[in-house]
């Protein structure tokens, strides 16, 4: 008897027996995907919703059917996720995977597909330096094309191909623009006549290639002593993002080699984030936060400069847009009220739109229906079960975007309280 009543409550209130959901994707790929050429990749697009979702997708912002006419392209069965094999550079583009039932509409973020590779390096003759022994020397390198940005090293060119890396240490090291610098030049660095080179590799297409050869020959039979000169830095105004890795080195000349040390002239102490490497050539922020701007001053001296010589080097943070408090799904009963909050900041301070169900909110008829309370937070009043629906904002600035995507489900009081929160 009581299940009958349960029922009719249900039936009366909600309309259908089952309880349904607007759909949510919760896997998706990166930004950037990047696939080698003839390497199979895949661009995940995984989404829950009741029943379950239908999935679409776009490819530079126009419809595009991963099951057409191309067999090299597949999309698994029962998830939005593209598989393609074989992939040449026409694949390229920005891809978006849509996930849709009754009750709304659910997008992931715009997904950059590229190809990687790695050119060669310009053919250029073989170099030969001959620097007095004591003095500096600096090694060039121009690293070649490469997506994403190739990691550089040097190495020493053993007899029957082999290649030994350089070990770096305090008196030899490369900048942050891929030149080796010497600060000062032993009888070593002849390497026994054996050539110099800078290689480039790119992880993704697991290929590195050589710049040319260049040859250190040592003039002079003993060591001059040098004092400090300044040989390279980081830009004196460096501008770096929040929460990225951050680098900033100086590097001097002299012989013997030269000491050198960070300190801030706000007399600010260096964060425990901050480590010393390169022999204290470098300063690495694991996590730059803004609290990092400012001044810092790296100074070296040796035994022939006793006065420091230094370098001010200004950072400046900024930072992509980041949650402040990340959008979450809503669950209500009939008549009451919802609201959506998008709360991010970023530098510069972002722009926000919303969108309803993938429409921008503005162009949706929806509008009247929806009220801004602020910047950042929508409103929508005395809910009824046909205002279930996706609602997304986009929160962008010249770093990029982030992306909020959730629902609102609005269900029978009965039911709400069986519904575990998401
Ligand atoms: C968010 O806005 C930025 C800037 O207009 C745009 O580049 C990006 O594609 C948008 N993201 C989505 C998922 O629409
Ligand atoms: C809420 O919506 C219902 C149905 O649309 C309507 O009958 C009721 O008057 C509304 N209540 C308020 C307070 O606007």
């Amino acid at each position: 008897m009581r299940r009958v009543v349960l029922l009719a409550c249900m039936l009366c209130c909600t309309g259908i027996l089952a309880v349904t959901r607007p759909p949510g994707v919760y896997i998706q790929p990166r930004y950037d995907v990047f696939f080698k050429a003839g390497e199979t990749v895949e661009m995940p697009c995984v989404a829950e919703g009741i029943p379950n979702p239908r999935y679409t997708w776009q490819k530079n912002g126009i419809d595009f059917n991963p099951s057409g006419n191309d067999d090299r392209l597949v999309q698994l069965t029962n998830v939005g996720t593209i598989v393609i094999n074989r992939p040449e550079d026409k694949d390229e583009g920005i891809f978006q995977c849509f996930a849709e039932n009754d009750y709304g509409k659910s997008a992931t973020i715009n997904i950059n597909l590229r190809e990687a590779k790695l050119k060669e390096f310009d053919v250029e003759a073989d170099v030969t330096f001959s620097p007095y022994l004591g003095e500096s020397q600096t090694l060039n390198c121009v690293a070649p094309e490469s997506i994403p940005p190739p990691e550089v090293y040097w190495v020493i060119k053993e007899q029957y191909g082999g290649l030994t890396p350089i070990n770096f240490d305090a008196r030899v090291t490369m900048d942050h623009e891929s030149r080796l610098r010497i600060t000062n030049i032993k009888a070593v660095d002849s390497q026994d006549g054996k050539a110099y080179a800078c290689m480039a590799m790119n992880r993704i297409v697991r290929k590195t290639t050589q710049g040319a050869h260049q040859f250190i020959i040592p003039r002079g039979s003993s060591e001059v002593q040098r004092p400090v000169t300044y040989m390279w830095a980081s830009p004196t105004d460096h501008f770096g993002l929040r929460g990225d890795e951050f680098r900033i080195k100086c590097i001097f000349a002299g012989n013997p080699t030269p000491d050198v040390h960070w300190v801030r002239p706000d007399g600010k102490p260096l964060p425990d984030y901050a480590k010393q490497s390169s022999f204290g050539q470098e300063l690495v922020f694991s996590r730059l936060e803004f609290s990092d701007g400012g001044e810092y001053v790296c100074w070296a001296t040796n035994a022939l400069s006793p006065q420091r010589v230094q370098r001010t080097i200004t950072v400046r943070v900024e930072s992509r847009p980041y949650w402040i408090e990340k959008p979450r799904d809503v669950v209500l009963g009939i008549g009451e009220t919802a609201r959506f909050k998008c709360l991010a900041d970023g530098m510069p301070k972002p722009s926000l739109n919303w969108y309803i169900n993938t429409v921008r909110l503005g162009d949706a008829n929806m509008d009247k229906r929806f009220k801004r309370i602020a910047f950042d937070e929508v409103m929508l009043v005395n809910v009824t079960k046909e205002d279930a629906m996706v609602i997304q904002c986009n929160v962008t600035n010249k770093y990029g975007y982030i992306w909020g995507d959730v629902y609102l489900n609005v269900l029978c009081k009965y039911l709400l309280g069986f519904i575990p929160p998401v």
